[in-house]
């Protein structure tokens, strides 16, 4: 049977964060929607409990306040119920090259993408350790896999979830706990907007794509649900690249 606990969601007022709790609100399952951006996770709480009548918490927070993440599951359980996944969605990029990253630079992405992925999963430890069918997905990138001048932080961050993602499936799998990363390509969200609107930017990413084209937040919400459900009972440790064959041929 599919796991009907609930699901927190980071970054989820948003693009990949947000497509992944409508996904797993499709499913069925409860949500708890937060992000930075309080507003936002409120609405797409809202958004998201009216067209798939599941129970959802949208909660303002900001995940590198790691002191703040154990309150946070205790308020989000009050409302969704017993918790058993995450989707770690929420993430930011500097574009800082060697030379111009400082220490905050540095720490600023990494606390984001990076260290937050743990220690998220210690702040639920005992939820997911008690819950059926556990699973956690991380949202890294290709730019994991590949090396890019202008965001050497991000690139580490996202490599570093990998390493991250198969030391977490070590040490959870005895404890029933999955642990898998998606890589994403290149994908229509508020995050990528910016660099899509630099001139030859959007066509030049098509063209690198076999599928010749952007993707859409769907395309990875939609995977990192069926990460977190019985159909990838068997899948742990893993990185998953969905990037419409960037990758393929680069
Ligand atoms: P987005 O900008 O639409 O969403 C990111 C969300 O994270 C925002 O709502 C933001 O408020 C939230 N956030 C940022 N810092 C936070 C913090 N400290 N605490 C809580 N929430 C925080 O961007 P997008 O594209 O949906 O990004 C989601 C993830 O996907 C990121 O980790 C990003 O690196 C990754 N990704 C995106 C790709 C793309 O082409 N859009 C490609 C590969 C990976």
């Amino acid at each position: 049977m599919s796991p009907t606990s609930a699901v927190i969601v980071t970054g989820g007022a948003s693009g990949i964060g947000r497509a992944s709790a409508e996904a797993v609100a499709a499913q069925g399952r409860a949500v708890a929607v937060w992000d930075l951006n309080a507003d936002g996770a409120i609405a797409a709480a809202q958004e998201i409990a009216n067209v798939h009548g599941v129970a959802t918490f949208g909660l303002g927070i900001d995940v590198t306040k790691t002191d703040e993440l154990t309150a946070a599951v205790d308020a989000s359980r009050k409302v969704v119920g017993p918790i058993g996944a995450l989707v770690h969605a929420a993430g930011t990029v500097r574009r800082q090259s060697i030379g111009d990253l400082d220490d905050e630079g540095w720490d600023f992405v990494l606390n984001v993408n990076l260290r937050a992925f743990p220690m998220l999963v210690q702040a639920m430890h005992a939820d997911l350790v008690a819950a059926e069918g556990a699973a956690v997905v991380g949202i890294a990138s290709i730019e994991g896999w590949v090396g890019n001048a202008s965001i050497p932080a991000y690139c580490a961050s996202k490599a570093g979830m990998l390493g991250a993602v198969r030391s977490m499936a070590d040490r959870l799998g005895p404890d029933g706990i999955r642990v898998n990363a998606i890589c994403p390509g290149f994908i229509e969200t508020a995050m990528l907007g910016i660099t899509l609107n630099m001139p030859g930017v959007r066509q030049r990413f098509e063209e690198s794509s076999v599928l010749k084209r952007i993707g859409q937040p769907s395309e990875i919400g939609e995977p990192a649900a069926f990460l977190l459900s019985d159909k990838a009972s068997f899948i742990t440790g893993q990185s998953i690249i969905v990037d419409g064959g960037v990758l393929a041929t680069a």
